[in-house]
């Protein structure tokens, strides 16, 4: 195992919830999936339905080998109510990509779909780690900006990105999921901090 490998297998073993939300770096999420089951750590993947656009649940199902959940209404392993039982289970909280559209609804407390709901219904101490993605002018928007703050000092969720760079609406600015690899670094160094981010 390399350095970094070490680094990372800081959530090995441990329960970590990816939530998929409706932006065009789905297909990044897959390899952030994929490392993430490689390093060790038990995978359970939510999309909102926007996220099914972009990305079929068969892709996230085959590579974390547990069936995806893409809506509320849906139960699959769990005796209590999927989302509460998926809520208690999860160790960290990944949203990736983070939409301008989920990230309004977390910080306005809206429960509408799986990912936001099962995000409300976390416990307090469980971390929570966004990777905001959006065309430029999204992320620039005065509410995104608000939503995210809030998001950061009432929720206090951890972000990651988004970056500048080159765009898929084929232009150049900031608001560019961050690469599988920081996100998987962002989440190492959560997991070292533990304890540390209480909510
Ligand atoms: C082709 C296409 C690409 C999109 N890419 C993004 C994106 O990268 N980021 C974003 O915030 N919204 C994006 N949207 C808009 C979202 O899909 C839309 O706001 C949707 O309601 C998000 O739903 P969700 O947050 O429940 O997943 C895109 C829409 C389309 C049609």
């Amino acid at each position: 195992m390399t350095h970094s490998e070490s680094e990372h297998a800081v959530w090995a073993g441990r329960k970590v919830v990816v939530a998929v939300s409706g932006g065009i770096a789905c297909y990044k999420t897959a390899a952030l999936v994929s490392h993430l089951v490689k390093a060790g750590s038990k995978l359970r993947v939510l999309m909102t339905q926007a996220a099914t656009h972009f990305i079929t649940p068969l892709t996230f199902q085959s590579l974390s080998g547990k069936p995806v959940l893409t809506s509320i209404w849906e139960a699959h392993d769990h005796q209590d109510s999927q989302h509460i039982g998926v809520a208690r289970w999860c160790d960290l909280l990944i949203i990736a990509p983070a939409t301008a559209d989920i990230i309004a609804k977390l910080a306005n407390g809206i429960c509408e779909d799986v990912v936001c709901l099962v995000a409300c219904a976390l416990p307090r101490n469980t971390p929570v780690l966004l990777a905001p993605s959006m065309n430029a002018q999204m992320w620039a928007n005065a509410v995104t900006q608000h939503n995210i703050a809030t998001v950061q000092q009432v929720l206090k969720y951890h972000t990651v990105g988004p970056e500048e760079g080159w765009q898929a609406c084929r232009t150049t600015g900031a608001g560019r999921m961050s690469e599988p690899d920081a996100i998987v670094e962002a989440a190492a160094a959560l997991g070292r901090a533990e304890g540390t981010c209480e909510r």
